[in-house]
């Protein structure tokens, strides 16, 4: 098949981009971004210098993911411990710069023809910045392209909480709780994922080795992609490289041994 390099991408990603197998392309990519303190403290700067900088990086990021033609793209911007466990003026910060980013970046997502959508127990964040997401999330309801959505407040033990009492609420509220049907399909159903293909790929940055309460349920299938590059410092080519390497992988999803994704030919 004819590789269709998007005119936007810089030389270097074109390149790699042209390598990849189109027949094998991921359908859904979330990312922890992880590393903005460590990327500040090697600078000798403030914690918020890192998280200001790593507001650039999912800038660059989602262009290439929208340009490469992903369907969609989660990131892990706040999980619910975070809440818990930053000092107050942090967490301050870090709302301020989520209004500003959804402000600022709209004019990218129109471009770019990108949805945005949430994912977490939003109505725990504070009201400003409440209206301020709806604002972003109507404003892009119509684009058609890839499907970003941000996890703030994101926690997956509680998300599988509210997926169970969503269900139960439901059958209660039509004809009784004996309608109540458990299986996973029901569940997939009741998760904030809903709108969202499976979970091909998960990337972390800076190196650590954890899943940190992030998209438990979603990720019982998908791949896992390390890398010690700090999230400020994350393009769209390490993004490439992460596709690159997901390539390689062979997925048996507990069966014999499967080529990735519809591909004919392993490796
Ligand atoms: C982890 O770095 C990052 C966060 C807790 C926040 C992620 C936020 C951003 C990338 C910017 C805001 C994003 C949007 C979409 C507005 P860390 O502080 O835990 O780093 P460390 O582990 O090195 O201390």
């Amino acid at each position: 098949m004819r590789v269709i390099v998007p005119s936007e991408l810089d030389r270097k990603e074109a390149e790699l981009f042209s390598q990849l197998d189109p027949n094998q392309f991921p359908k859904h990519i979330a990312i922890i971004m992880d590393g903005n303190g460590r990327w500040a403290k090697r600078r000798h700067l403030p914690r918020i210098a890192g998280h200001k900088r790593g507001v650039e990086a999912v800038r660059y990021v989602t262009e290439t993911a929208a340009r490469i033609g992903l369907p969609a793209l989660t990131l892990y911007a706040f999980s619910a411990e975070n809440f818990l466990r930053r000092p107050p003026g942090e967490i301050k910060f870090l709302m301020k710069l989520l209004q500003t980013y959804l402000k600022k970046e709209l004019e990218l997502m129109q471009r770019n023809n990108v949805r945005l959508e949430f994912i977490g127990r939003s109505h725990m964040l504070p009201p400003e910045v409440q209206e301020r997401m709806a604002w972003a999330k109507e404003e892009t309801a119509r684009n058609t392209g890839m499907v970003l959505t941000l996890a703030l407040n994101y926690g997956s033990r509680s998300e599988i909480v509210d997926a169970v009492r969503s269900m139960v609420h439901a059958a209660a509220n039509n004809g009784g709780l004996h309608h109540l049907q458990i299986d996973e399909e029901a569940i997939n159903r009741h998760l904030y994922t809903r709108h969202l293909p499976d979970l091909d790929l998960v990337i972390r940055t800076s190196g650590e080795l954890r899943l940190s309460n992030f998209l438990l349920w979603q990720a019982a299938y998908a791949e896992i992609y390390v890398t010690k590059t700090l999230w400020p410092d994350f393009r769209g080519i390490h993004l490439l490289e992460a596709i690159a390497d997901f390539q390689g992988r062979e997925r048996r999803y507990g069966g014999l041994l499967e080529t990735n994704g519809n591909n004919s030919h392993s490796k």
